[in-house]
């Protein structure tokens, strides 16, 4: 029974579990999370293993179907990508309607929810058929609604992807142009936009998927009432988009640059411990990870080697650099489990290699949208799909007359 304002109403057994920090929301055979001793591992494999040995492509592969592909079925996945990888003219038509200057969160949380009025998919928990082609057709045409994106931002004009080049390198090709890398960079050779491709690479990997995180779960309680696909995957997108989760590598760099100099670095650790203004160091602190992030350990290493081999001077990687000195050593940060999570290092190799910031979380989402589907198409495959529906604690007005 709930006794709140005078109301007494048989309710069963619940629990209040805001933010749902102790509740389990499903059972879920794709990601496991070891938060207390760092460990991430897709489909058994950690994260750090595949970023270093595989590739995205073989990636997505594990993560929807289970296994890592046969040399068979990775060139027939790899042809089936090429086969839906352009957008529909009438869906790049749909970029020159957005505002000047939209926030690119925004239009991709758009473009993603009208390509459900391209492909309506009506459910049919049997039709495995029907998910993968909705799941293969979706990670094939994320990359190009992510590069045009920018294109559109620049004015730039349509570059559609090319057979000959891999998933990160055809990003970088429609963003950037015919083999030439983001400005900033200073060598365009070939050498330099494999190791930018690879990198990029690794930040998909690592980014794949993450368990029930915010924007995942979000995917599974809007497919839970069976809707489109393509439609969940936008509401994934929607809940990305905050500074609490994928919004949080843009926050970093806005951060640095407020910080600006290394030496501001121990004033600014004293105003986040006096939580003035509610400032936190954005990048660090995680809801799983209370020892360390494994993706931060294996992406901060890489950030650090590929900006020194592109030449890249940022003053900013020097105050990054003094900042998690400064946090790993004082007390207040090690009682509460703070450590540096994977968009501290993120916001850095991005912006080095010449990424908008304001692309940052759009380059999350591409990579996330291999989780979201995965799991979209693992929970509607489960028997007995059960539409999300918590329940809540009412503290509102009591019943009253008109
Ligand atoms: N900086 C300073 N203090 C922090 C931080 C931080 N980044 N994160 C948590 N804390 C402190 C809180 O103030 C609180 O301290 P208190 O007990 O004195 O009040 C304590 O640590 C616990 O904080 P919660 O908010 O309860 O921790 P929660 O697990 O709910 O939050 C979150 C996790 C949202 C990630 C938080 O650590 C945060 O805001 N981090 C910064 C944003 C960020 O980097 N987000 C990316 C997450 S990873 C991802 O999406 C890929």
């Amino acid at each position: 029974f709930l006794d709140v304002k005078g109301l007494k109403k048989a309710t069963g057994c619940f629990t209040y579990d805001p933010g749902l920090m102790e509740t389990a929301t499903c059972q879920s055979g794709i990601t496991f999370l070891d938060g207390d001793n760092g460990v991430c591992c897709y489909r058994g494999y950690p994260v750090d293993q595949l970023a270093q040995h595989s590739d995205f492509v073989t990636t997505a592969y594990l993560l929807l179907h289970g296994d890592l592909p046969t040399p068979e079925q990775d060139i027939a996945w790899r042809r089936e990508l090429q086969k839906y990888m352009v957008v529909n003219t009438r869906l790049v038509e749909f970029y020159r309607s957005f505002p000047d200057g939209a926030h690119p969160m925004a239009q991709m949380n758009s473009v993603v929810g009208a390509m459900s009025a391209f492909f309506p998919v009506s459910l049919d928990p049997n039709d495995k058929e029907q998910h993968i082609t909705a799941a293969t057709r979706l990670i094939a045409k994320m990359n190009m609604i992510a590069a045009l994106i920018y294109r559109t931002d620049k004015n730039k004009s349509v570059i559609y992807p090319r057979q000959d080049l891999t998933y990160a390198e055809n990003f970088m090709y429609m963003t950037f142009g015919d083999c030439t890398l983001p400005p900033g960079v200073v060598n365009h050779d070939m050498e330099t936009f494999k190791l930018v491709a690879k990198a990029i690479d690794a930040f998909l990997i690592l980014h794949a998927d993450h368990e029930q995180n915010a924007s995942t779960s979000t995917v599974r309680i809007a497919g839970s009432s069976q809707a489109n696909p393509y439609a969940c995957v936008a509401a994934g997108v929607a809940s990305l988009w905050g500074p609490a989760h994928g919004g949080a590598n843009e926050a970093v760099i806005q951060m640095l640059e407020k910080i600006g100099r290394p030496e501001n670095v121990p004033q600014f650790v004293q105003d986040v411990k006096n939580k003035k203004d509610g400032v936190r160091l954005m990048g660090f602190g995680h809801r799983v990870y209370k020892n360390f992030d494994p993706r931060a350990k294996y992406f901060g290493e890489l950030v650090i080697d590929v900006l020194d081999k592109l030449g890249v001077e940022d003053p900013h990687l020097d105050v990054a650099r003094a900042l998690q000195e400064a946090a790993l050593n004082d007390p207040y940060f090690v009682e509460r489990k703070l450590y540096p999570n994977v968009d501290f290092w993120t916001g850095i190799m991005l912006r080095g290699i010449g990424i908008p910031t304001n692309m940052f979380t759009v380059m999350f989402a591409l990579a996330r949208t291999v989780g979201w589907i995965s799991q979209w198409k693992e929970m509607v495959e489960q028997p007995g799909l059960k539409i999300t529906r918590p329940r809540q604690i009412y503290i509102g007005q009591p019943i009253r007359s008109m």
